[in-house]
């Protein structure tokens, strides 16, 4: 950790401040801080909040870096590529909830890709953060079915070591969703399954997803705070308000965790909240773990 200790005490301060009770902060610093550096989180950021909330994410994450903890960022770019795919007139076709990538896609898609993950780049590096884009190198991957999808890859391997070299250097990883071939051929990777490879892979203490909503929404809108899936997800894809979009979140999710070691939670919480959801017991978001009850 490569961290000047006036700062950290500055930005210990500073988060003593923002959250009311410093023993409760003090507590998961410690409790973060003791994590072998390259394992403290996975943070997966959707495109949305990519282009919704770029300066409070890239705050959110030039704090937790300034208290010395290195999460690895991965981004998708959904809207960005939508948006840009509608503007050169390239028509968007989807198949199994996978984005159908012809070679005139990829030829929007890739500099779209390179452009949001410098934008969170560069947002970090204002802040004083060194960060470092990571467009290659880290899903190695074959054509999943290249005449019904193009160039979709499937993950065969995930190589750690351009993230695990970032954060030896000091630097903040910002991975993007693509992959190569051995031979190099670039494809396009759905990012919320390269999230789950990365999270394998890595198995950190914490995976936070940071959305637009900020945690999972019950039946009246509001965030439901905690799930133990192993008393929980049959009652919940049990309730009728339960909608696809949420009900597809909490498989991946519980077959993400299937795999983790037990201590290892899930936090969906927003940009804004996330000092909170860390740093609190109570927090500000939806935290999912797989063992034991916790009332929500
Ligand atoms: N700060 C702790 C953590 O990140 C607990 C968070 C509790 N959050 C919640 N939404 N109930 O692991």
């Amino acid at each position: 950790m490569e961290t000047d200790m006036p700062e950290v005490r500055r930005t210990v301060i500073e988060l003593l401040g923002q959250l009311g009770s410093s023993r409760e902060a003090r507590q998961y610093l410690k409790q973060f801080s003791r994590i072998e550096e390259s394992r403290f989180a996975v943070v997966k950021v959707g495109g949305a909040v990519m282009r919704d909330h770029l300066d409070e994410m890239a705050a959110a994450l030039a704090f937790l870096h300034r208290l010395g903890l290195t999460p690895i960022v991965l981004h998708g770019a959904g809207p960005q590529l939508d948006e840009a795919m509608e503007a050169a007139g390239v028509p968007i076709e989807k198949r199994d909830g996978l984005r159908v990538t012809t070679e005139d896609v990829m030829a929007v898609a890739r500099p779209v890709i390179y452009r949001a993950n410098a934008a969170l780049v560069d947002a970090l590096e204002a802040r004083g953060v060194r960060a470092r884009g990571i467009l290659h190198g880290v899903f190695e991957a074959q054509l999943a079915d290249r005449e019904r999808l193009g160039l979709v890859g499937e993950i065969q391997r995930v190589e750690l070591e351009p993230v695990q070299t970032a954060i030896a250097s000091g630097s903040l990883p910002v991975v993007a969703c693509l992959g190569e071939s051995p031979a190099g051929q670039v494809m396009n990777i759905n990012a919320d399954i390269a999230a789950r490879e990365l999270v394998w892979a890595v198995e950190p203490h914490k995976v936070i997803f940071l959305t637009g909503t900020g945690g999972l929404l019950d039946y009246s809108g509001r965030v439901i705070s905690a799930i133990s899936l192993r008393t929980d997800y049959d009652h919940l894809l049990a309730q009728d308000w339960v909608h696809s979009g949420m009900r597809l979140k909490l498989q991946q999710i519980k077959e993400m965790l299937d795999r983790l070691p037990p201590e290892t939670s899930v936090s969906i919480t927003s940009a804004e909240n996330l000092t909170r959801e860390l740093f609190t017991h109570t927090g500000a978001g939806t935290l999912i773990r797989r063992g034991e009850a916790i009332d929500w």
